[in-house]
């Protein structure tokens, strides 16, 4: 069989977990997909930095929009962020040149997935983007593979582990929000603009995105009704607690009678729910829909191997000839969702 050749922009804590699954698991790749899959060039900023692991069989490009392009690139793997530059320009470039995209990137999809899944569709390819919610959870094949028969009524949860990890630990510690943002500084938790967590921002991204898929929707981030947790007091979490419950970062998108209702808000849930018992970093999402009912998945939102196996497998069905339309329909249904949008009292 053809080789499968990645061109992979970004090797940060997602783009060095691909690396290591690629080398890892090589023969249950080609077992599982039968094509022989591997990495021929990458890209990132710095190219004396020592990344722990020897690249030197794969070739390196300065400029990602290069790699996007090159001919030995089979699919282009974006995971550098960013809502714009680079991010975007090498996507826009992979489609150009006829490779399909695999991403991790919400903040580019949530602003501009809609023209990229346009462009993609133009180009007979696709984008692939189950790494860019929820980490290692396949959420989004759940949505759009397998409750594909589901008129989905509802879907929330908790999409961003760090705000999760300082609100549980608040709690626990019995510490103010201050110096429980400083630990979380601390371990690392925090993106480089903490705003994306605390604020509410990145969680907004993915239910934008998670929006999209369960409702046929485009991704309408200016449409949530959004708040962060920056200014739930440690008095607030005690409060909770004392009738029952935890304060949650909570997403929520939902149809109603007056259209796509989308909020990310501090929320009271039962300290017996599965949403109450959710500690740490973890997120979880829950699902509903006319068949199913209710599903509920939970597990890692973030980290090299989590996130590195999402990317892989859209990689994977990549490789075995699966390919669909970005937002699990083709872009030119998807419903207008400013439009659609709800107007919350
Ligand atoms: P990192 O900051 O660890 O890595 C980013 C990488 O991209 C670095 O190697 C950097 O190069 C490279 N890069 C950045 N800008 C450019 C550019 N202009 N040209 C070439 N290379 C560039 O990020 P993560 O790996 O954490 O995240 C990557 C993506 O995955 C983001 O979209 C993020 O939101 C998403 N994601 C991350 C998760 C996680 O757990 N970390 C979870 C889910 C999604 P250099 O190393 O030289 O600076
Ligand atoms: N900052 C994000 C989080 C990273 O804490 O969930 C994973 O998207």
């Amino acid at each position: 069989t053809t080789p499968l050749r990645l061109g992979i922009a970004g090797l940060g804590t997602v783009g060095l977990g691909v690396v290591g699954i690629v080398r890892k698991q090589a023969d249950l790749l080609a077992r599982r997909t039968g094509r022989d899959i591997r990495i021929t060039a990458v890209s990132a900023r710095d190219a004396t930095k020592d990344r722990g692991v020897n690249l030197g069989g794969y070739a390196w490009e300065a400029d990602p929009v290069d790699l996007a392009q090159r001919d030995d690139v089979d699919i282009f793997i974006e995971v550098m962020g960013g809502i714009d530059g680079a991010a975007k320009d090498a996507t826009e470039a992979a489609l150009r040149a006829g490779k399909d995209v695999v991403t991790a990137n919400k903040a580019m999809l949530a602003i501009h997935g809609q023209a990229l899944a346009e462009q993609a569709e133009a180009a007979g390819r696709c984008i692939k983007f189950e790494a860019a919610v929820a980490g290692g959870i396949p959420v989004i094949k759940a949505l759009s593979e397998g409750l594909a028969a589901n008129e989905i009524t509802r879907v929330m949860g908790v999409i961003n582990g760090t705000c999760n990890y300082i609100l549980t630990r608040m709690e626990s510690a019995g510490l103010p929000y201050e110096a429980i943002f400083r630990e979380a500084a601390d371990l690392g938790y925090l993106e480089t603009d903490p705003m994306l967590d605390v604020g509410g921002i990145d969680a907004g991204h993915k239910l934008a995105l998670l929006a999209a898929i369960a409702f046929g929707t485009r991704p309408d981030f200016d449409g949530i009704e959004l708040e962060g947790i920056d200014r739930i007091e440690i008095e607030d979490i005690r409060q909770a607690a004392d009738m029952g419950y935890r304060i949650k970062l909570l997403g929520v998108a939902q149809r109603t009678g007056r259209g796509l209702e989308q909020r990310m808000q501090p929320c009271l849930v039962p300290i017996s729910s599965p949403l109450g018992q959710l500690e740490g970093g973890t997120n979880m999402i829950v699902i509903e829909g006319d068949a199913v009912e209710q599903i509920v998945l939970r597990g890692p939102g973030a980290g090299a191997g989590p996130t590195a196996s999402a990317v892989m497998g859209d990689v994977c069905d990549l490789a075995r000839g699966f390919r669909m339309p970005t937002f699990g329909q083709p872009a030119a249904s998807l419903e207008n969702a400013p439009a659609a949008r709800a107007v919350l009292p």
